[in-house]
């Protein structure tokens, strides 16, 4: 089992996610976070700390497409351990449909 990130994270990237996670397991893109499932341990304490309810564990349906994801962009984007500046839209763009197209492949730089 892993945790997962979903859509909503895209353009909103909060990243409150990467302050709680015990084992540092949060990869960076320009626009969206992922978790690297081969390294989460299932605490389950990111998923709260996300203001648009973007982690879930794979257990839930709603992250059926998104689990391929999390792992092929958690070996190509840097891992983030600590909160960078949000996108100062992120509130617009939280709850939104369709941000899937708006998905930045670049690797993020937050560090
Ligand atoms: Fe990290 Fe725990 Fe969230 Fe997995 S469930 S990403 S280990 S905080
Ligand atoms: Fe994304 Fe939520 Fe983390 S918006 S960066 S999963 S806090």
């Amino acid at each position: 089992m892993t945790y997962v990130v979903i859509e909503n994270c895209i353009k909103c990237k909060f990243m409150d996610c990467v302050e709680v996670c015990p084992v540092d397991c949060f990869y960076e893109g320009e626009n969206m976070l992922v978790i690297h499932p081969d390294e989460c341990i299932d605490c389950g304490v990111c998923e709260p700390e996300c203001p648009a309810e973007a982690i879930l564990p794979d257990s839930e349906e709603s992250t059926q497409g998104w689990i391929a994801l999390n792992e092929e962009y958690a070996d190509k984007w840097p891992n983030i351990t600590a909160k960078g500046e949000s996108p100062a839209d992120a509130e617009d763009w939280n709850g939104k449909t369709g941000k899937k197209e708006h998905l930045s492949t670049n690797p993020g730089n937050s560090g």
